[in-house]
């Protein structure tokens, strides 16, 4: 390894940049790998009848569909965007799990039609509006339904997900989900195969699962007793954390073994044979396994206030910071090496004051020219990213041992006006 530079599974950042441009979203393949190895090893090897379902939201594309299938993946999905992505990588259908609080119809159809493995049901309405297109298909869908166990984890509001007023999912005492489970059960298009839950993101804490997984217990006693029907599969979501700055990961098994040693007893106590059980981690498979790179360009020091170290990208790759006061953490490139002696604010080049990647950094005096890397961009960097002030969505690079491969294309201006239109009378 040279002296004074950033190496990313074995790629010289800064040659990264010079070779691709900047600004570039570097995935690391070695550490995707890692993580869904880890999946294998605490839980899918560990437990019979269990299955990981990657949450695409995180990141997707066609490349990362293809690494989610060899590495024995199933994968989530929550829109027809990321199941036409899925499926036109060839991953199999029948692993593919489909979750959102607002299916279309013609996503439901697409679902349908190329014959995925779940639809985890998610409202009020939309038992009826599948079964209509199985019946019209002439399909069977496997479903779950999605249950908001009322627990508050402890994490950013926004991606809270399974407090009673949510927009997703049943709460459990309703007397609508109850209806709604004797019909799916007593459908002909329908497999009735059991719930889902999702606590929320960037969890740290094992004990809001666990009061999850209770509140879902006595739903599973609740069915026997009035349906005479023992739920054969759960699915406990996603939402493990990941280091940003000096959070301490946790392994999966911290989460996964008391869940499963209570779900182990449940059915001892009960009689119940026991369900399959489904995971699906997005973040903590592609967090740290994502770094952005900038160019730095104007500097400007307001004395004795704060210096502002302008990157040529910002809010429209990375809208975390903005849109949740992420707080992420970086180093000059091409000075890793160099004593810290500056304090910076490093900002973006949107028009917007709230477009800051990262505040008050300890880095070697920087200037224009430099190469900046954030670290932990993987997961709802790219995925989230716009085209605000008509910025092109930089390309991904997939790096592995110190080789590396575009898997998506930079957008360039022509891609910026593709759709647009000139009417004539204008
Ligand atoms: N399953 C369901 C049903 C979910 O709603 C989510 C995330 C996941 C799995 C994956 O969770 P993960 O393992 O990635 O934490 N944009 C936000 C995160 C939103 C997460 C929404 N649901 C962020 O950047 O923090």
């Amino acid at each position: 390894m040279e002296k004074n530079k950033l190496y990313f599974d074995g790629c010289d950042v800064t040659e990264l940049a010079k070779e691709y441009g900047t600004p570039l979203y570097v995935m690391s393949e070695t550490e995707i790998v890692n993580r869904f190895a880890a999946l294998r090893k605490e839980f899918l090897e560990k437990y019979e009848n269990t299955r990981v379902a990657y949450a695409a939201k995180a990141f997707f594309t066609m490349a990362m569909a293809k690494l989610a299938e060899r590495e024995g993946m199933c994968i989530d999905v929550v829109s027809g965007g990321e199941l036409y992505t899925a499926l036109k990588a060839g991953f199999p259908p029948e692993r593919i799990e489909f979750n959102g609080n607002n299916k279309l119809a013609k996503e439901l159809r697409l679902a349908v039609k190329s014959g995925i493995g779940r639809i985890i049901i998610d409202g009020f309405g939309e038992l009826a509006k599948l079964e209509a297109i199985c019946k019209e298909e002439n399909r069977r869908m496997s479903v779950l339904f999605r249950i908001t166990p009322g627990i508050k984890a402890d994490t950013h509001d926004y991606i809270v997900t399974g407090k009673k007023d949510s927009k997703f999912g049943f709460p459990p005492e309703d007397e609508i989900l109850m209806e709604q489970i004797r019909q799916a059960i007593e459908s002909e298009y329908i497999d009735f195969k059991g719930l889902h839950f999702h606590v929320g993101s960037q969890l740290f804490d094992n004990r809001p699962y666990l009061q999850a997984l209770e509140v879902i217990l006595e739903l599973v006693k609740k069915i026997r007793e009035k349906f005479g029907v023992e739920v054969s599969e759960l699915n406990f979501g996603g939402g493990f954390g990941i280091r940003y700055t000096d959070e301490e990961r946790r392994p999966y098994a911290y989460f996964l073994d008391p869940m499963m040693e209570r779900l182990e007893q449940f059915c001892r106590e009960e009689s119940f044979p026991h369900p399959a059980v489904v995971i699906e981690p997005g973040r903590s498979v592609v967090g740290e396994a994502g770094i952005s790179v900038y160019t730095i360009g104007q500097i400007k020091d307001i004395k004795g206030v704060r210096k502002y170290v302008s990157v040529d990208g910002g809010m429209t790759d990375n809208i975390r910071p903005a849109l949740y006061q992420s707080v992420y953490s970086g180093v000059i490139a091409n000075k890793a090496d160099e004593e810290k002696t500056e304090t910076v604010t490093v900002c973006g080049k949107c028009c917007e004051s709230g477009d800051i990647l990262i505040r008050d950094l300890q880095v070697p005096v920087p200037e224009e020219g430099d190469i900046f890397a954030v670290f932990s961009t993987g997961a709802y960097g790219y995925s989230m990213a716009s085209n605000y002030n008509r910025n092109g969505i930089p390309p991904v690079v997939l790096v592995k041992d110190g080789k590396s491969r575009m898997i998506v294309k930079g957008q360039d201006e022509e891609d910026l006006i593709r759709n647009d239109l000139l009417p004539e009378d204008l």
